[in-house]
Parts: C-alpha cells; structure tokens; sequence
C-alpha cells in the first residue's frame, strides 16, 4: 500500500458542486446558485472568491462549512465527504454573531464548550485573546466592543478550534474603510501565525 500524498490527504476538493433554491415568489421554479463549481485547495493555500452579490459565493462557503448540501457533486475535505457542520471548518460571517449576554472570554470559550473540552483546553483562551489582540477586553461585553474588536472576538471564536479550514465570508464587509484594511492585515498576521491552514 502506498501512503496517500500528504497534500491530498490534507486538501479540500469541490467536485461538479451544483446548488439551486427554490425561493418564495419565483412561481415555484428553481434558481440556481451554482453550477459545475470544481476546484481544489491545499494546505496553506490561501484563496479569494470574488464576484458579484448574489453570485453563489456565500452558498459556496456555506455548502463547505456543512450547513447545507449541494444538489449534485461532492465535497471533500482529505478523503472525508462533508456531510455537516465540523469544528474543523471554522465560519467567520459578516455578521459576527456572538453572543450579547456572554462577555469576550466566554463567548470564545463556547467554541470549546460546543466541543466538550473546556476543562482541557481552556489555558488556550487568554492566548487567543492575545492573538487577536484584545487583551483588556476579555470581561466587556459584545455591546462595548466596535465592530472591528467584535470581529476579532469572532474569528478568535474560530481560531481556538484550530480548524483546518477558516471561511471567512466577508467578514469585514461591515468595517469602515479604514478599520477593514487594518483588519485585512491582521487576518494575515493570525494566518501567518499558523492558526488556520487554508482560510478561504
Ligand atoms: N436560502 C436561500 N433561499 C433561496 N435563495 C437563496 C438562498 N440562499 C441563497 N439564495 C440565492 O442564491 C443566489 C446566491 O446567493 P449568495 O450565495 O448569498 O450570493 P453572494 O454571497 O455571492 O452574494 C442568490 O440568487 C440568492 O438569492
Ligand atoms: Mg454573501
């Protein structure tokens, strides 16, 4: 037998991936998101999907985080078929959804609450809240944070699950200008750390 590449063992495949909806007020007719999507990402990669609204790219990330599956075409990540949401694909949303009634701390100690393993790992929190650079915030609440602080608390959420995969839909997307550039280098900064193998 001969080992699997490491490259292949390790990378994320989107074989012909096709996705439709049907939507309310479209006469019950179908409306296709996405058609014969294909492509392969290895470790480390980093890769942008740029188009316009509404052309399929938030469907995409979300068929990749297993919160919804194609109609036809597969999507594997190593030699495992996606069939549903993993702490190993970490999803970072334009909204950064964390909890109101939770403070900093506890809201990136849920990631390691959803996986039962607290108790083992949470020496790693104060860490993640280094890394992303909000130390003095950890007992605030989500109401006292900006966006851009907010945004950080939700991608440390992410990051402390170590994922292999960390799609990023547009997470910036509500950021001032300049708030976003900053950020867009810090994404980099975490990333070149070494945290996420293949953010998308
Ligand atoms: N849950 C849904 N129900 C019906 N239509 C949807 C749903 N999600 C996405 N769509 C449609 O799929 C297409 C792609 O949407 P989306 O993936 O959100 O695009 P993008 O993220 O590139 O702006 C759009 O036409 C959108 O209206
Ligand atoms: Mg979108």
């Amino acid at each position: 037998m001969v080992a699997p590449p490491q490259s292949e063992a390790s990378s994320l495949r989107v074989r012909p991936v096709r996705k439709s909806f049907c939507p309310p007020g479209n006469g019950g007719g179908l409306r296709l998101a996405l058609d014969s999507v294909s492509f392969s990402i290895a470790v480390g990669e980093l890769v942008s999907i740029i188009g316009p609204s509404g052309c399929g790219k938030s469907t995409l990330l979300r068929l990749i985080a297993g919160l919804d599956t194609p109609d036809s075409g597969e999507i594997v990540m190593g030699f495992q078929p996606i069939t549903g949401p993993s702490a190993e694909r970490g999803l970072v949303f334009q909204d950064p959804n964390l909890f109101p009634w939770l403070t900093v701390r506890k809201n990136i100690e849920a990631g390691l609450v959803a996986r039962h393993v607290l108790h083992e790992k949470r020496h790693e929190v104060h860490e993640f809240i280094e890394l992303v650079g909000l130390e003095g915030f950890a007992d605030a609440y989500p109401h006292h944070l900006s966006g851009g602080m907010a945004q950080r608390a939700a991608l440390a959420r992410a990051l402390i699950n170590h994922p292999k995969v960390l799609l990023l839909d547009e997470p910036l997307g509500a950021l001032d200008a300049f708030t976003r550039m900053r950020m867009q280098d810090e994404v980099l900064r975490i990333w070149q750390g070494g945290r996420a193998q293949q953010p998308l």
